[in-house]
């Protein structure tokens, strides 16, 4: 049989850490598949930092990204981009990942071209449409048009087959960051960056902090943001590490209520190798990302996240993670309670893996094998593992 062309879609910096151990396995199979990528780039520099890590050169590079880029924007760039690509590529199969703009575009691309689909990281869900906003819909939206579903967890697969996907089309593989992640983090690392390069790991208690999502804009954002202002004053044993994400609406409100505080280190965003090897030395993580409730867990350190529901329970359930919304008051709370109560600290600290061993990215391969009639074997469930 000639291989099949996997043509893999992303743009975003998530995704792209997220696919990348997909793509060097596509390409461990050459007998079987030839991949073939293609980068949006709603993402500029944060895609770039992955791109270069993980040594990915694309073929095609759409290089969508303006600055305050509208949702709809890059919907339509992406949905015209992605379809001259595949129309030119003429691919057996897209693989998409995940949530954002570029993974509905993709699909929706992938569709209107009678393409099938491969849905990584699908069937998540909160249950609430504008939370997250717009990714909840995003996923909902390309799982209708997907003919694969790559189920990170059981939980996953459930929700899929609640909503009609059939058994068959859905494998549980855990999660490709996971895969990144023990390809990244290592016991012995040296910052270059001169702010992480000085700190006294022993000394300081280092709050990793993330904030970026959509409904956090304004409002939230700004109390999040005093709150860490009051926890460094508080407690002086304290320094909060943010790696800023690049989006306007959060930098400069960054900037105005953080900027030239003592024991607050603001950074642009860091790659891949620094930002998770800085998370294995903190103390505590407190975001709203959803990448790094899946990191955070493995590596043992707790989370509290700045949300008011999650599309990943496994973690909250094995006790590592915990919501605590947006609101000043619960923030300082929680954080408080952690950094004076050793116990309610060492209950959570637990390394705990719901989300991965290291091995999704084989499992997906192994599944397109399967899927393409290369194997008659069908690859095994992943079922939750220890922590790193
Ligand atoms: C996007 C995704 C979100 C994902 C997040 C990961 C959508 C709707 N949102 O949100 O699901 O969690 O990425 O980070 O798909 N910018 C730069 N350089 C960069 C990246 C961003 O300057 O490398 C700035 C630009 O001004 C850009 C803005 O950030 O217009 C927003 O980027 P966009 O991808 O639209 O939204 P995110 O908030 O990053
Ligand atoms: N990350 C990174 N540098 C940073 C912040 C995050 O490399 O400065 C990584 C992090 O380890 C995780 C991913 O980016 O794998 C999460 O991306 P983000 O929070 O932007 O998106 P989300 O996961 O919320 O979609």
């Amino acid at each position: 049989m000639e291989p099949k062309k996997i043509l893999v879609v992303f743009g975003t910096r998530p995704e792209a850490i997220k696919m990348a151990p997909v793509v060097k396995e596509l390409e461990r199979h050459p007998q079987e598949f030839t991949c073939v990528v293609a980068v949006t780039a709603q993402h500029r520099e944060m895609l770039d930092q992955v791109l270069k890590l993980f040594a990915i050169t694309p073929h095609y590079d759409l290089d969508i990204m303006r600055p305050g880029q509208t949702l709809e924007e890059v919907t339509c760039r992406a949905l015209m981009g992605l379809t001259r690509v595949i129309r030119e590529c003429r691919p057996h199969l897209v693989l998409i990942h995940g949530d954002t703009t570029t993974t509905f575009a993709g699909a929706l691309a992938a569709f209107y071209q009678q393409i099938p689909v491969g849905h990584v990281e699908a069937g998540l869900r909160t249950g609430d449409p504008y939370a997250p906003f717009p990714e909840e819909i995003n996923r909902r939206l390309a799982g209708v048009l997907s003919q694969l579903h790559f189920a990170p967890t059981a939980t996953a697969r459930e929700n899929l087959l609640r909503e009609g996907v059939p058994p068959e089309k859905i494998f549980v593989t855990g999660n490709t960051v996971i895969d990144a992640l023990l390809a990244t983090v290592r016991s012995q690392y040296e910052f270059s960056l001169p702010q992480l390069q000085g700190l006294d790991w022993a000394k300081w208690k280092v709050i990793l902090v993330t904030a970026h999502r959509r409904e956090n804009w304004g409002g939230p954002l700004r109390e999040i943001f005093s709150a860490l202002r009051e926890l460094v004053r508080r407690y002086p044993q304290v320094v909060v590490v943010f790696p800023v994400h690049y989006n306007p609406k959060v930098r400069d409100l960054a900037w105005e209520i953080l900027g030239g505080q003592e024991h607050i280190i603001l950074l642009d965003p860091l790659e891949y190798e620094p930002f998770v090897n800085l998370m294995a030395r903190s103390y505590l993580v407190l975001t709203d990302s959803g990448g790094l409730q899946e990191e955070a867990p493995a590596l043992g350190k707790p989370v509290l996240v700045l949300r008011e529901v999650t599309e990943r329970p496994e973690a909250v359930a094995a006790g590592t993670v915990k919501l605590v919304g947006t609101r000043f008051q619960d923030i300082v709370e929680a954080v408080g309670r952690l950094l004076e109560d050793p116990e309610a600290y060492n209950a959570m600290a637990q390394a705990v893996n719901p989300y991965g061993d290291g091995l999704a990215s084989k499992r997906i391969v192994k599944a397109l094998k399967y899927y393409f009639g290369f194997s008659l074997t069908r690859p095994e469930d992943f079922s939750s593992s220890k922590g790193l």
